[in-house]
């Protein structure tokens, strides 16, 4: 049977735009999903790039104003993966336009624009999703499946970490074209939206809320010459940020997330340890998940260490044959295919909008901690 085609406008054509585009037209290879997505139309403000990324990847049209994009009437979803100042006006215009919408994280650049952001998409009724693709990992959601088994049994630890090295050097400038997330402006904050905001996601995904924080933060360079006002201003980012946690189930948790660990690119680890087993993941080797059970035979027990390729893990009996690996795209395939698949039985696919402002929520929460030098309520 036909399936009903789903006009997709994608607003920006960056890192996110490309992994976007991509797993929308990949979903309908592999997935059975009840849409046929269609490239209809991508947006930025560069009409000369943004011209030649629609002929690149196969978008039928371009808009150079995200506010054309939303008016027009042949989109049926409108795809946010533009910098954070501008997921707030998109997400509420486009939700009155009765658009579906999914942005990307950080889902505001504080929980006071998200909770608008939810209150648009809730009221408008529109299918709603934010982009926390590490979910998608199969690694990772055969983590959730485990836990949600009670193989762990109670969780005491939490530990999670996201370290990269991009901003070590003080003649980086910010502001503009891929240095956006130095400007407090626009990105909101530092790691702590950028990168901690993955870990938050997947730690109360997996562990439940996040009831308080104490937080540290630290502004390494503290002036950078700026690419849009040409002059030298002053830093408003958090360059690292660590924070302990009490969760609600009364686990204890660590996390850190910094751009100045020397060596690190893209190092996002967590580790869990319950009463009776643990479990650790690292996004450098994701396709692999260390699992310990102390009820193993003594003589034997230890950490296996498991290759999440079977056709019996999350996600895998959709791709190649035992054995083979996936990698970092497919997470952005696998969230379109749940989408799509939740949307068209009339259901909610996780992470909500609602769901993603829990996330802004403790990291408000940990940038004010490290204000204050208290603990703070994340909820
Ligand atoms: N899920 C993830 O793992 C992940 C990874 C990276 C970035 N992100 C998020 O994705 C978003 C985009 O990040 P990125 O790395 O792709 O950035 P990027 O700088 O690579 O690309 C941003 C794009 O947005 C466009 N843009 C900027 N302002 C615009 C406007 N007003 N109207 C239309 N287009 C506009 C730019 O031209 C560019 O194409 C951010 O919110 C970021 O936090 C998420």
């Amino acid at each position: 049977m036909a399936k009903n085609p789903l006009n997709v406008g994608m607003v920006g054509y960056g890192f996110m735009g490309r992994t976007h585009s991509n797993a929308f037209s990949q979903v309908g290879h592999f997935f059975d999903i009840p849409y046929k997505p269609v490239l209809k139309a991508v947006c930025a403000r560069d009409a000369g790039k943004v011209k030649a990324f629609a002929e690149q990847w196969g978008y039928e049209s371009i808009e150079t104003d995200w506010r054309k994009l939303v008016e027009r009437k042949d989109i049926d979803i409108i795809d946010i993966a533009s910098p954070n100042d501008t997921h707030l006006e998109i997400a509420v215009a486009a939700a009155k336009a009765g658009k579906m919408v999914m942005c990307e994280k950080p889902l505001g650049r504080s929980a006071k624009e998200s909770i608008q952001m939810v209150e648009a998409v809730e009221k408008a009724k529109v299918p709603n999703m934010v982009w926390y693709n590490y979910r998608r990992v199969p690694a990772v959601m055969l983590a959730k499946q485990l836990i949600d088994e009670g193989k762990l049994g109670k969780i005491f630890h939490y530990r999670a970490k996201f370290l990269q090295d991009w901003t070590i050097s003080k003649d980086l400038p910010q502001g503009g074209q891929g240095l956006w997330r130095l400007d407090v402006g626009v990105a909101g904050s530092g790691v702590t939206g950028d990168l901690l905001a993955h870990c938050i996601d997947t730690a109360m995904w997996l562990n439940g809320g996040i009831a308080k924080v104490s937080g540290m933060t630290e502004t390494f360079i503290k002036e950078r010459h700026h690419n849009i006002t040409g002059k030298t201003e002053p830093v408003g980012i958090d360059d690292a940020s660590l924070f302990l946690a009490r969760f609600a189930n009364g686990s204890l948790a660590s996390f850190e997330a910094t751009r100045y660990a020397r060596g690190h690119k893209a190092l996002y680890t967590f580790e869990i340890n319950g009463e009776n087993a643990s479990i650790a993941w690292d996004l450098h080797d994701l396709h692999r998940l260390q699992y310990f059970d102390h009820r193993d035979e003594g003589k034997t027990r230890g950490w296996r260490n498991l290759h999440i390729t079977d056709s019996d893990h999350p996600y895998m009996g959709k791709w190649w044959v035992p054995g083979l690996q996936i990698g970092y795209e497919h997470t952005f395939i696998h969230q379109v295919a749940d989408f799509l698949e939740a949307t068209g039985a009339g259901k909610a696919a996780a992470p909500t909008f609602r769901e993603a402002m829990a996330t802004d929520l403790v990291t408000d929460a940990v940038l004010k901690s490290a204000r204050s030098g208290q603990w703070e309520l994340a909820n």
